[in-house]
């Protein structure tokens, strides 16, 4: 019999720790399933065109002037090659696939933020993922002053501050109310976390929150 696919997906605002979370629930499953296959992936991303997307997004803020119209859909086109060419072919090998943002995070940042129209973004996230949805959601949530903090820090180190990151203070306090408001809406699929706390405690949270939620995770 052929093991069903598992499809997690993180999102929160930056400063989050999300990266930090999938390493950590990554090991989770390869230590409890040595056999099952793991892999992560990020949006914008994990593919050879959503990489190059992710940078144009990102650091070409200088040269590339993007309208909110065209965002919205350069992270859909990311998102369209990263299901195709990586996500669906993982789960119907049976894998498991942790995803570092989807399309909740063009909801969030694209719909509310950007305040672009409702309708219009729900038929494109639904283009863009052929109607896929994950299993389950992570979000990740934290007051945007701490977030904000946290970004000020990592980007002092790396000299690198994204466009995004350049955003106001009221633009993130959208982003993590359409976050809540989503996971308030669909309670099967979404777990919020507090992610102020300690990383292993948040880890611990989350892996105590998936074996309530999910069989085989135990
Ligand atoms: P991050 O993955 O390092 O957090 O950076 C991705 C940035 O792109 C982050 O600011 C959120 C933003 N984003 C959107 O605005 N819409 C999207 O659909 C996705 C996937 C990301």
């Amino acid at each position: 019999m052929v093991t069903p696919g598992l499809f997690i997906t993180f999102e929160g605002s930056e400063g989050c720790g999300k990266s930090t979370q999938i390493t950590y629930l990554r090991k989770y499953f390869e230590q409890i399933n040595p056999l099952r296959e793991v892999i992560a992936v990020r949006e914008p991303g994990g593919t050879a065109l959503g990489e190059k997307i992710r940078h144009l997004l990102q650091y070409e803020n200088s040269h590339v002037s993007i309208v909110a119209q065209a965002e919205l859909l350069l992270f859909a086109a990311s998102r369209a090659q990263l299901v195709r060419e990586v996500i669906r072919p993982a789960l119907q090998r049976g894998a498991v696939v942790l995803c570092d943002r989807f399309l909740d995070s063009t909801t969030a940042y694209q719909g509310a933020a950007r305040a672009l129209n409702h309708d219009i973004v729900e038929v494109i996230n639904t283009f863009a993922t052929e109607g896929l949805l994950p299993d389950l959601t992570i979000l990740l949530d934290l007051e945007v002053t701490l977030g904000r903090a946290r970004v000020h820090q990592r980007s002092k180190k790396s000299a690198m501050i994204d466009r995004m990151e350049q955003e106001s203070e009221a633009f993130y306090e959208s982003v993590r109310k359409e976050y809540l408001n989503l996971a308030s809406l669909q309670r099967k699929r979404w777990i919020v976390m507090d992610a102020s706390l300690p990383p292993e405690q948040v880890a611990q949270n989350i892996i105590m929150k998936l074996q309530e939620k999910i069989e085989c995770v135990k």
